[in-house]
């Protein structure tokens, strides 16, 4: 028998933005977001993916989606390249891969009925079935959300009720993947918790594998099956959630566990670390970390480390050099 491959697969993944100046818009650097990024999320499995502000997340999500064109690697989803797709073919992979936006105040349409909102997608993609109303109440009851939503308009909800509605239109399509960028980083505290649990619940329910992206360790750690922590548009550790969460080895890692981990001090707070990270229109030399680093040593300045497998991880630091 052979293994099923993962359901979503990337390989050396670069996402660039041109940065032009001038009146001829020469091209005067690159903005690398995303720089040989492989990441693996098997089916019903959640991945976290988390780092700093401005690391690329949003980039990669966006990218999986196809809202952003890579200029390198690949990504297969359901073993299909997505790159070498036709239109139609594309569409008819969308379905199963469905993206949450971080604002559910600029991602629901205003001028929409929260009914519309929910059977778009249905009607866009010809299925459906039964009548718009009962498939749109059947969605409001999967998110928590009462019947009479249906006719009203998304100013007349709370933050974490669009969230729901969100992932109600999400669900609309029966994903199989669902990326969820920072889902409640715009939530307060105590509406976060609500949503993380229904987002846990759903994912119990329908089989579905989250890519989850956050800034907040403390939030992916709770639940994430492995972890992938991102700088300056790299995994610079990836594995394993309870290994990572239990002993990280890249400084990177260790440093953002330090920050969740700091008794008294709210959480999402920022990180025990010099400094704030480079820009990756002109990343330093080596590893991209050494400027911050508080172990760095002379070859983290010259050389990209390789990757190291071991303890149930990968992870791309001098202090664990790959094996020969
Ligand atoms: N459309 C764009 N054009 C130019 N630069 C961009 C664009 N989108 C994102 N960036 C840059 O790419 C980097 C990564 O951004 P982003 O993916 O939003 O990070 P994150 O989601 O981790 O905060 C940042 O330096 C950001 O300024
Ligand atoms: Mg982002």
């Amino acid at each position: 028998m052979t293994t099923p491959p993962p359901l979503l697969e990337i390989n050396g993944l670069r996402t660039w933005f041109p940065v032009r100046r001038g009146i001829i818009s020469r091209t005067v650097g690159q903005v690398k977001a995303v720089d040989d990024v492989s990441l693996c999320v098997a089916e019903g499995e959640t991945l976290g993916l988390v780092g700093e502000s401005g690391c690329g997340k949003t980039t990669l999500g966006r990218t999986i989606v196809g809202l952003e064109q890579p200029r390198a690697g690949r990504i297969l989803f359901q073993g299909r390249n997505l790159g070498r797709m036709s239109r139609r073919d594309r569409k008819a992979v969308s379905l199963h891969l469905q993206f949450i936006f971080q604002d559910p105040y600029a991602s629901l349409n205003p001028r929409m009925t929260i009914l519309d909102i929910l059977t778009e997608g249905l009607g866009e993609h010809r299925l459906l079935r039964k009548a718009r109303e009962e498939e749109a109440v059947r969605l409001l009851a999967e998110v928590g959300l009462p019947s009479d939503a249906l006719y009203r308009y998304p100013f007349e909800f709370s933050g974490g009720q669009r969230q729901r509605i969100s992932l109600a239109r999400a669900l609309s399509l029966r994903p199989s993947l669902v990326i969820c960028d920072e889902p409640v980083s715009s939530l307060d505290v105590s509406v976060q918790a609500q949503v993380i649990n229904l987002l846990m619940e759903l994912r119990e329910k329908h089989g579905l594998a989250y890519l989850f992206i956050s800034h907040d360790l403390s939030v992916v750690r709770h639940l994430s099956d492995r972890i992938a922590v991102m700088y300056l548009g790299r995994i610079v550790e990836e594995g394993g959630a309870e290994a990572i969460m239990e002993n990280p080895l890249h400084p990177y890692t260790q440093a953002l566990l330090a920050a969740v981990l700091v008794p008294g001090r709210p959480r999402g707070q920022k990180l025990v670390l010099p400094g704030e990270p480079p820009s990756p229109l002109n990343p330093p030399p080596g590893c991209p970390f050494h400027t911050r680093c508080p172990k760095v040593m002379e070859i983290c300045r010259k050389e990209y480390p390789a990757a190291r497998t071991a303890e149930e991880r990968r992870v791309n630091c001098h202090l664990h050099p790959a094996d020969e």
